[in-house]
């Protein structure tokens, strides 16, 4: 039997070869990003730099010797490689199981293209089930999970997790996110929102899926 980990390992892996050389590129946060890292580590493949998402994905950037320097230092990133926790047929995606949403969303919107990394797990008919992860301001919380509540989610509060800028996660429950578009813009709007982990106006542009057949190559659309 394959496990998830087998899985993300082969979508990583699979995934090196959508790295271009001598570029500067963007790399998200979570397990299947740190073993994409092993895989660029090892790889040999010769890139300008890295513009990381998070303390955990710079550290493993590290010990690999691999360059990493500040988004406002880099005037275009080629790819911009992350995973998420669901991801739809037009490769829009529910983000921020690893409260890091927010900086991901930034790099991705900074990068000429999104190569999304998942197991097979994470390919869904529609988005929801994992609940939605919200970013907010600690005063707003309260307001902001009524707006929510209001909306049809179940907000919770995730408990003992500050963000890299210091704020909160609510993680909705039980939410329609049947138009992400839609549904990412509604929330943002709320007073106190930072940003929510649907990936609808940055969707991916590949999707690449580790699965017990091997590596699968998507595009938006595909079946
Ligand atoms: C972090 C994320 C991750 O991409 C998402 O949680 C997937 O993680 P993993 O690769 O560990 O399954 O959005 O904020």
């Amino acid at each position: 039997m394959t496990t998830q980990d087998e899985l993300k390992r082969i979508a990583a892996e699979k995934a090196i070869e959508f790295v271009p050389e001598n570029e500067y590129i963007g790399i998200g946060t979570g397990s299947t990003v740190d073993f994409f890292i092993e895989a660029l580590g090892k790889s040999g493949k010769k890139i300008k730099g890295v513009v990381s998402t998070s303390k955990t994905s710079s550290e493993l950037l590290a010990q690999y010797g691999i360059p990493e320097l500040p988004l406002n230092d880099v005037h275009r990133l080629a790819v911009y490689i992350d995973g998420a926790d669901e991801v739809n047929h037009m490769l829009q995606m529910i983000k921020g199981g690893g409260a890091a949403h927010l900086n991901e969303k930034i790099v991705a919107s900074a990068s000429e293209k999104f190569v999304c990394i998942a197991d097979e797990s994470k390919y869904v008919s529609r988005l929801g089930k994992f609940p939605l992860p919200v970013e907010v301001i600690p005063s707003a919380r309260s307001l902001v999970s009524r707006k929510l509540l209001a909306m049809g989610g179940q907000p919770e509060l995730r408990i003992g997790v500050t963000t890299f800028h210091g704020n909160q996660i609510v993680d909705v429950y039980d939410l329609n996110i049947d138009r992400p578009v839609t549904r990412e813009d509604e929330i943002n709007q709320i007073v106190g929102v930072v940003e929510n982990g649907i990936f609808g106006h940055n969707a991916a542009d590949v999707l690449v899926l580790g699965t017990a057949e091997g590596a699968k190559v998507i595009y938006p659309g595909q079946d």
